[in-house]
């Protein structure tokens, strides 16, 4: 099989067929998403919580976001790798934004980039990495790295001046040639509206099921992460590894592991 392709995403909305999206950030669990038939694999910035700890996702650097991406790109052979710019990596002038998206092509072998916030905002930076060839995945409505503007991780657009603004924003970033657009914690009939309104897909994460596609973060799908509305815990990995680990830790002790199967 192929890999999926940036492009042809379109289609997908265009057929009605749903797009799959979940965030992976290293080798095995690139290999098992990629397994599971997943369109898309995103290397979210959100690997800075939910893979090292940190109170939000401000903290990632370029340098960790490539080691994480080249680990999915090596895991991966059909769904399309989605490297997520981290914080100051495209806010600061288009040319530093072309050179890190590059980095996540050369160096991490991904083939996309996604960035948060409108085209009216980093225009120059979408511009200036389209030109170089890579696509780009748009990102609006609760976008993390504004938490602090935001004043926490609040639902977006439930009053008239802010759904006015996001449907600009989402019009703005399919104008400057995003191939797909996140929505992220908006009202469902916000994200039916902007998703009708547009010939690119949108990916929803919290904002309901009109979406032509849904992101869900790893870790929380399996029960390792955070308990939000929107999401859902598919999977209790989180027993399994416990009881794995505890099993283990059992039998070390009382002398069961290793038995005469499990050695030389
Ligand atoms: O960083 C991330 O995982 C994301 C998704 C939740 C959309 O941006």
């Amino acid at each position: 099989m192929s890999r999926v392709k940036a492009v042809s995403l379109k289609d997908r909305k265009r057929s009605g067929e749903k797009i799959a999206v979940l965030t992976a950030y290293d080798f095995p669990s690139a290999k098992l998403t990629d397994e599971s038939g997943v369109d898309v694999i995103l290397v979210g910035d959100s690997c800075a919580m939910v893979v090292m700890g940190l109170p939000d996702t401000l903290g990632i650097t370029m340098d960790e976001m490539v080691h994480h991406v080249r680990m999915v790109s090596r895991g991966s052979e059909h769904a399309l790798v989605v490297a997520d710019m981290p914080f100051l990596s495209y806010q600061i002038s288009p040319e530093e934004a072309l050179r890190n998206a590059g980095r996540f092509v050369a160096e991490a072998g991904a083939q996309a980039v996604k960035l948060e916030g409108p085209a009216s905002k980093f225009g120059g930076a979408i511009e200036a990495i389209l030109n170089a060839g890579i696509p780009v995945m748009g990102h609006i409505g609760l976008t993390p790295q504004s938490v602090h503007q935001f004043g926490g991780y609040k639902v977006q657009g439930r009053d008239p001046e802010s759904r006015k603004r996001l449907k600009e924003e989402a019009k703005g970033l399919e104008e400057a040639g995003c191939f797909a657009i996140v929505l992220e914690c908006i009202p469902a009939d916000l994200a039916g509206e902007i998703t009708s309104s547009l010939t690119i897909p949108t990916i929803g994460i919290g904002a309901g099921a009109a979406c032509d596609g849904q992101v869900l973060v790893m870790h929380d799908i399996l029960g390792l992460g955070a308990y939000t509305k929107f999401s859902k815990v598919f999977g209790d990995a989180r027993f399994v590894m416990q009881k794995a680990f505890q099993d283990f830790v059992r039998e070390v002790k009382s002398g069961t592991f290793p038995d005469k199967d499990h050695q030389y």
